[in-house]
């Protein structure tokens, strides 16, 4: 196979560099089955894999990209052939394995998911990570009480990122009615309720002045960031309430008293997506097609990989919204 393009992320002198490199199969990975990349997504852990110290990749040189969606190339594995549609988020993809910003990888079949009927490539990546955290979340939630009809009032944290926007879009088409979107910066407001949250909450809204119990104004939460964002959130969730830790965005300690959990039998879930079951996956991924149709609605930017360098930049300098895709290959 001749030379294709890839993001390398290479370390010299302690210093982190990235951008496009002309390679070969041999710089991927191994793996039984190889897939053509048409799109990859950009998340959080992409712009942590940039960073010195950033604690995502353990070896360079080193391809990015936790997430892709493609067509089967070749495999040596009989549960896929030549052209079926799949995709990938999660395991080590792009963290100790060459990931999905590459116009081929090569995996091993037991991380990948067939596409749903009816999903295209592009449209599995306006989700990627992000959607499918966003979903895990919100499944935990619905079957931990959270129901339209109660009419609850559900707070998302991070609602104008990856995971927070897309789980907003989620409970608006369910039917949520009380989406409270908090929100750090102005220009944020307007995306967050086109999104469809129903109000606005302010960092100041929140703030608990280090009492361990206050006002229950939550029913739910979805929380993408941690850290002192989510230990203001808990002393303020209702009786029996939940709430879901997905990220640490805001830092990764949680400083709280047991009393909310005593006292108001609140529970606290969290989420992983690296190692969700692969067998459990196809589920989430088909709730998307059956019962939560936001693709038509999805806020997302499209690049191509010479432009993924300038928005994982912007990502770091926390000046970026909602999700971007990659569209990696013009065609099968
Ligand atoms: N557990 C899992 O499997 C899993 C899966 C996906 C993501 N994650 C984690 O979830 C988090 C969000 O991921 P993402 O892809 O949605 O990231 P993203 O698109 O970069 O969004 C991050 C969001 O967090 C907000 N935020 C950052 N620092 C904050 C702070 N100190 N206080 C309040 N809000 C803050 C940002 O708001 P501003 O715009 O105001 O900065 C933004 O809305 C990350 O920590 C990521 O690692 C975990």
């Amino acid at each position: 196979m001749d030379k294709f393009k890839a993001i390398v992320v290479d370390k010299l002198n302690d210093q982190i560099e990235y951008g496009v490199k002309k390679i070969t199969m041999d710089d991927l990975s191994s793996g039984d089955v190889v897939i053509k990349v048409m799109y990859s997504s950009l998340n959080y852990k992409d712009m942590l894999a940039v960073q010195n110290h950033g604690g995502v990749i353990r070896n360079y040189p080193m391809i990015p990209g936790i997430d892709l969606s493609g067509v089967i190339v070749s495999s040596a594995d009989s549960k896929f052939k030549s052209g079926d549609k799949v995709l990938i988020t999660g395991f080590d993809l792009g963290m100790s394995h060459t990931g999905g910003l590459s116009e081929y990888v090569r995996v091993s079949e037991e991380w990948i998911v067939k596409l749903p009927e009816n999903m295209s490539c592009k449209q599995a990546m306006m989700l990627g990570t992000a959607g499918f955290t966003a979903a895990l979340a919100i499944v935990k939630l619905l079957d931990n009480g959270m129901s339209v009809s109660n009419r609850p009032e559900v707070l998302i944290t991070g609602s104008t990122g990856g995971v927070g926007s897309i789980a907003v879009q989620i409970l608006s088409v369910m039917g949520f009615d009380n989406i409270n979107a908090l929100v750090r910066k102005d220009y944020q407001v307007e995306l967050a309720k086109e999104l469809g949250a129903n109000k606005i909450v302010r960092p100041e809204d929140i703030k608990t002045d280090g009492k361990p119990l206050k006002k229950s104004s939550f029913d739910f939460v979805i929380d993408t960031v941690g850290g002192y964002v989510a230990a203001e959130l808990i002393p303020q969730i209702s009786y029996g309430g939940s709430m879901t830790m997905c990220g640490n965005a805001a830092g990764i300690k949680l400083d709280t008293t047991v009393l909310p959990f005593i006292l108001r039998g609140i529970n606290l879930f969290g989420i992983d997506s690296v190692k969700y079951p692969i067998e459990s996956r196809s589920a989430i991924w088909n709730r998307f097609i059956n019962d939560w149709h936001i693709f038509d609605n999805l806020k997302y930017n499209e690049v191509i990989l010479e432009e993924v360098p300038q928005v994982l930049d912007q990502l770091k300098q926390g000046r970026h919204l909602g999700r971007t895709i990659v569209k990696v290959s013009e065609k099968i």
